[in-house]
């Protein structure tokens, strides 16, 4: 029986899902919450190994589907599931929606498919809420590029490298779970200033915490 709570953050490369995840984290040490934080990509020996190689290796669309859904049930099986079952909350830096943006609408893989493979790797562990930082590509672009020239290193994997209408793409299929999610997936307008972000993130979370 699950006891602990499942909350993902998801959205595009240079979103700002890492300060709001650090802002999060801080959020539900203060309410003295037992909580694990993981990603995805990764999250188990295994998973990270594989996330190695997804981000910097060439393959084929299929094969990374594959692989992420692989990685997935490493995560779901050995680190998620067993910290929801210890009654601990589990924050994921991007979880199966994921897939569904960047294999589904950037690389165009059928959503069906996914659906499948959801069912057969994740089958009932589903976040309770996922927040979603949106911003237009022009933003996002542009956090990338500063951010990593700060951290001293240009180098951008395998998606930041694609172009912008595989970036559109995603961000539109993003749009379209949330729209269908019934409220688990909540959209934050990212292209704001941090603090103006973190003030909506208390109302939400004081929300979802009562
Ligand atoms: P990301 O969280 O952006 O890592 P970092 O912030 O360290 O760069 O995740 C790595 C990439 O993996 C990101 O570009 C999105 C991609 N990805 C998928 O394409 N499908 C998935 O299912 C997941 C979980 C990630």
């Amino acid at each position: 029986m699950k006891q602990g709570r499942f909350i993902s953050l998801e959205g595009m490369d240079g979103a700002g899902k890492s300060t709001h995840l650090a802002w999060l984290a801080d959020y539900l040490r203060a309410r003295a919450v037992d909580f694990v934080v993981t990603r995805e990509p990764g999250g188990t020996p295994l998973a990270e190994t594989l996330r190695e190689l997804l981000l910097q290796q060439d393959m084929t669309a299929e094969t990374e589907t594959l692989l992420m859904f692989a990685a997935r049930r490493e995560h779901v099986a050995k680190v998620i599931e067993p910290a929801l079952q210890r009654g601990q909350w589990v924050i994921s830096d991007r979880f199966a929606d994921a897939s569904f943006a960047y294999q589904g609408g950037g690389r165009g893989i059928p959503m069906s498919l996914l659906q499948e493979l959801e069912a057969f790797t994740v089958k009932t562990c589903q976040p309770d809420l996922t927040l979603l930082f949106d911003v237009p590509w022009e933003v996002s672009r542009q956090r990338l590029h500063a951010g990593r020239q700060q951290n001293g290193t240009v180098q951008l994997d395998r998606f930041e490298l694609e172009a912008q209408s595989f970036f559109e793409r995603v961000r539109a299929a993003y749009h379209a779970r949330a729209q269908a999610s019934q409220g688990r997936m909540q959209v934050i307008d990212a292209a704001r200033g941090v603090d103006e972000i973190q003030q909506d993130l208390r109302a939400l979370m004081d929300g979802f915490c009562a």
